[in-house]
């Protein structure tokens, strides 16, 4: 009787644990994003060419081709927009895609994109070393009020440092649903459905495998927080049932 009310306290215990750990991975944020920065909800900010902000920013495959050897070098299947945000000002550009153009070059180890649009632009510089490909240089110029309410306004330079952006291996893509990256004065770079790869497509102009970015690598650590949980617990049932016994065989022994 009373090991059965202790299974069952326990039974609760381990279920509550478990939804206590699905909430934990549920309320983890993405490891690239700051949750300092917040979308702007300001609509002035939105350019001129889009009536509404869309609810979802505009995806694309930018592609470049060697005009020698008509070889698709680079494809990337992104959205993107610009974002300031800083204490004092506020403001979101969203790159679209139906105005803007991919242009840059081709070569055997290196490949430069950029985007070009009407009020700017933004390159992503792709290398190639012996395992992997890499963006070693992102940068971009934007010509566009992000927040009118402010006088040091465009034009706007982000650069991004990192020397292993959207790194992959050769023959694979590199593949983010959602990155922020810090461009430095308060400026971001949002990239949304982010999959793209530079050099060794497939032979139809497709991605290869994906290589997922850190904050979207599968986490173990609440899987094996539920396993020592549940462990803990069964040890813990196994000892009271044994002492449970053990009380009931004392019980009937001074009888
Ligand atoms: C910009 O947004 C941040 C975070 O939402 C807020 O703290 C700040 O006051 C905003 N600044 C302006 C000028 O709206
Ligand atoms: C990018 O590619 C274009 C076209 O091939 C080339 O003219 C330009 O010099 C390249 N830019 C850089 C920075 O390598
Ligand atoms: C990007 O825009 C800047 C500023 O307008 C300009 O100087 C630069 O040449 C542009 N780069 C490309 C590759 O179009
Ligand atoms: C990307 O992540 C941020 C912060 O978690 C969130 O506000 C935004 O809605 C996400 N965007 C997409 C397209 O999932
Ligand atoms: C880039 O590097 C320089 C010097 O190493 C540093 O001063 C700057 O803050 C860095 N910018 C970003 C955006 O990390
Ligand atoms: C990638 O493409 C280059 C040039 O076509 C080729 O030499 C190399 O073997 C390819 N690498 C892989 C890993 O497929
Ligand atoms: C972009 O390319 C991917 C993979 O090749 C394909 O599945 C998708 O339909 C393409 N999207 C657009 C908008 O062309």
């Amino acid at each position: 009787m009373k090991t059965a009310v202790v299974f069952a306290f326990l039974a609760c215990l381990a279920v509550s644990a478990l939804s206590l750990a699905e909430d934990e991975k549920n309320s983890k944020p993405p490891a690239t994003m700051s949750p300092a920065f917040e979308f702007s909800p300001q609509t002035s900010s939105v350019p001129a060419t889009t009536p509404k902000p869309p609810t979802t920013t505009p995806k694309r495959n930018y592609s470049l081709t060697d005009e020698k050897t008509k070889v698709m070098c680079v494809k990337a299947h992104i959205a993107l927009q610009i974002r300031l945000a800083t204490p004092k000002a506020n403001g979101t550009f969203i790159v679209q895609p139906d105005k803007t153009n991919a242009v840059g070059g081709c070569q055997a180890t290196k490949v430069n994109l950029t985007l070009q649009f009407k009020e700017g632009n933004i390159t992503f510089m792709f290398n190639k070393n012996t395992e992997k490909v890499y963006v070693d240089a992102l940068s971009f110029t934007l010509n566009y009020p992000l927040d009118k309410k402010v006088a040091n306004g465009p034009p706007y330079i982000g650069k991004a440092n990192s020397t292993n952006l959207f790194a992959a291996r050769i023959g694979h893509s590199y593949s983010c649903k959602n990155e922020s990256l810090d461009m430095g004065n308060g400026l971001y770079l949002d990239i949304t459905h982010d999959q793209m790869q530079a050099f060794n497509l497939t032979k139809s102009n497709e991605f290869g495998t994906p290589d997922y970015c850190p904050a979207e690598k599968p986490d173990y650590r609440v899987a094996i927080a539920v396993g020592v949980t549940l462990l803990v617990l069964i040890i813990i049932v196994v000892v009271a049932y044994l002492l449970g016994r053990r009380k009931r065989a004392d019980g009937y022994q001074s009888l």
